[in-house]
């Protein structure tokens, strides 16, 4: 029988249930793409490096993966892949694009924190924006330490501490001014702000990070803080181009199984 969800999942179920049909586009958009781009300023692979380049054979898992487009590009690059995500509707586009695409992605709907699959049973694990923001750090990171193998990768693409203690309490766009207490960071509840209210997500000072992985047993083999491209004017999601020449509004981290 599955766990029943926490809190936060519920709330983020039906978050994601309400806003899929605004994913769809962009969802769609991502499909077509054969080389990927990563997060709110569509860095590409060449510079993160997010995916082996060859992939050929290996079991990967998305944790959180939405409408699974970076499911299909693992796919692409020679991977099974499996993508679990806590929204039906998100999985329903999900079906769909990988149909029309006819890629094979296996898809599960349920909670990235505690999915219920064997241990070791993947070589490699992503998630952005997935898992990443939207799952309890100390549940979701074992979890994924648990479904790797020995000497599998977590890599993973989500809001940047810095540009959670800039963003504003009523759901504005970063500003200047630090308007929460870093070390205190933990769970950001978005659900009643007055600007684009949003779901329960998850976020540590970098430090807390570096602890959990090491007491999960994980080393960090590369860490990103990203930066908009200097041609960027836009404001995306939470960050004006302006700001997010300035300070980072994206951290990627790349971890390594080394314990079990
Ligand atoms: C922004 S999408 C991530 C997918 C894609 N990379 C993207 O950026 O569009 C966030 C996804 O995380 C999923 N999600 C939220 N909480 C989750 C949980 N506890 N377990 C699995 N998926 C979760 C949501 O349902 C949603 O589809």
């Amino acid at each position: 029988m599955n766990d029943p969800l926490p809190e936060h999942a519920v709330e983020n179920r039906n978050y994601w249930d309400s806003m899929a049909d605004q994913w769809v586009a962009p969802g769609e958009r991502h499909w077509k793409q054969d080389d990927p781009t990563w997060g709110i300023w569509s860095v590409p692979e060449s510079e993160l490096n997010m995916l082996p380049v060859d992939m050929t054979g290996m079991r990967a898992i998305e944790l959180g993966c939405g409408t699974g487009y970076v499911s299909s590009w693992m796919v692409r690059r020679g991977a099974s892949a499996v993508g679990i995500d806590n929204s039906e509707k998100q999985l329903e586009t999900a079906a769909r694009l990988a149909q029309e695409h006819g890629k094979a992605i296996e898809l599960i709907h349920g909670n990235a924190e505690t999915t219920g699959l064997p241990d070791q049973s993947f070589d490699f694990a992503i998630s952005e924006y997935g898992a990443a923001i939207w799952c309890d750090p100390y549940s979701w990171i074992p979890e994924a330490h648990r479904l790797l193998g020995p000497g599998g990768s977590l890599v993973f693409l989500g809001t940047h501490p810095l540009a959670q203690i800039c963003a504003p309490l009523n759901g504005d766009v970063c500003g200047r001014e630090l308007v929460r207490d870093y070390f205190k960071l933990r769970r950001l509840d978005w659900r009643d702000v007055e600007i684009d209210p949003g779901g329960v997500e998850f976020n540590l000072p970098i430090s807390k990070w570096i602890a959990l992985f090491h007491e999960t047993g994980f080393v960090v083999e590369d860490y990103h803080e990203i930066q908009a491209p200097a041609a960027e004017t836009e404001t995306r999601f939470y960050a004006t181009a302006e700001w997010a020449k300035q300070y980072p509004t994206e951290q990627v981290w790349k971890l390594r199984k080394v314990s079990s």
